[in-house]
């Protein structure tokens, strides 16, 4: 099992950085609010270089430095200082090398490095109880102690053995401001979409045929699982009431023109949207990526990349 947190003491101060991931089968409702158990079973791929670093130190009292809404990190933290008995006060801040709260899932980072940060300090190892805890602060932030691809059940987290286990990742930011309606809050209103029901039905047996083209290195059978996925998700919140929406006209066009790319040229990446207006890009290799982001820099130079 290979850990995706890393972790250092420079002098009295803990460092530990913890990684995002991407959903390809997306966690979205809840079976239960309070225990923060998911409607259906995700299986993401951890992103490896957008991560979030954490330092923690002793304090005369409590503080936190965070790059997101300060009061629910700050809850996270009595939270898991109450399950790690650590009584003491503590100065905690949060850096991402990634632009936050947009749909790159700053909060998985944010929530497994602040996690895997307090265990460190309370002298614990990292296991699966505190893998599993950490979802009480982000639901996703569980699947992001593991590289490679992750699957996380309603009670357990696990990496799962797959072919294209080294995959590269780019971002086409189309809008880095903070999106209006949080994942918290989507997890609430799908389940008002006339469509929730049979998505939950339907969704563990997506997830199998996603795992099964995998398998068998079939790549754009699974871009096309992959697509569909994310398509039904969006579909549920413009289906919700109150309908919302994160797709804006020019990111149904820059879609539709990566679907297109892969199309004609029968490569290129799998293609998926989380909560947010960004397009997440996965490929296979460097070279796969570089072909891609050349054409589309022809057609859209203007527009940022994040990589
Ligand atoms: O972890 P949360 O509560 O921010 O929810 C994440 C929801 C999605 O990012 C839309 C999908 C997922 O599985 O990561």
């Amino acid at each position: 099992m290979q850990s995706a947190i890393k972790s250092e003491w420079l002098g009295e101060t803990l460092r530990v950085s913890a990684p995002s991931n991407i959903a390809l089968i997306k966690y979205m409702g809840l079976e239960n609010a309070e225990e923060k158990l998911p409607a259906n079973t995700s299986l993401s791929y951890t992103l490896e270089h957008a991560r979030t670093l954490i330092e923690v130190k002793s304090a005369c009292a409590d503080k936190v430095d965070v790059p997101m809404g300060s009061a629910r990190f700050l809850n996270f933290v009595k939270k898991l200082k109450a399950e790690l008995l650590i009584t003491e006060s503590l100065s905690i801040t949060s850096s991402n090398n990634f632009p936050t709260a947009c749909g790159i899932a700053s909060s998985a980072a944010s929530f497994a490095g602040l996690t895997a940060a307090l265990t460190l300090w309370s002298g614990k190892k990292i296991e699966q109880d505190m893998v599993y805890f950490s979802r009480l602060g982000s639901g996703s932030a569980c699947r992001s102690f593991y590289t490679g691809f992750v699957e996380w059940q309603k009670y357990a987290v696990k990496p799962i053995a797959l072919p294209f286990n080294d995959l590269r990742h780019a971002v086409i930011l189309l809008d880095k401001s903070p999106k209006a309606i949080s994942s918290s809050t989507a997890h609430k209103l799908v389940a008002t979409s006339p469509l929730f029901k049979a998505r939950i039905k339907n969704v563990e047996s997506r997830l199998n045929e996603l795992k099964i083209a995998i398998s068998n290195k079939n790549w754009q059978e699974a871009g096309e699982i992959i697509k569909a996925e994310y398509l039904e998700m969006h579909a549920l919140f413009s289906s919700a009431n109150p309908s919302f929406n994160y797709r804006t006209s020019l990111c149904v066009e820059v879609e539709r023109w990566c679907c297109d790319f892969v199309r004609l040229h029968g490569f290129g990446p799998w293609v998926t949207l989380d909560a947010g207006p960004n397009i997440h890009l996965i490929f296979r290799s460097n070279s796969e990526k570089q072909d891609f982001l050349t054409e589309f820099n022809n057609k859209y130079g203007h527009l940022e990349v994040y990589q």
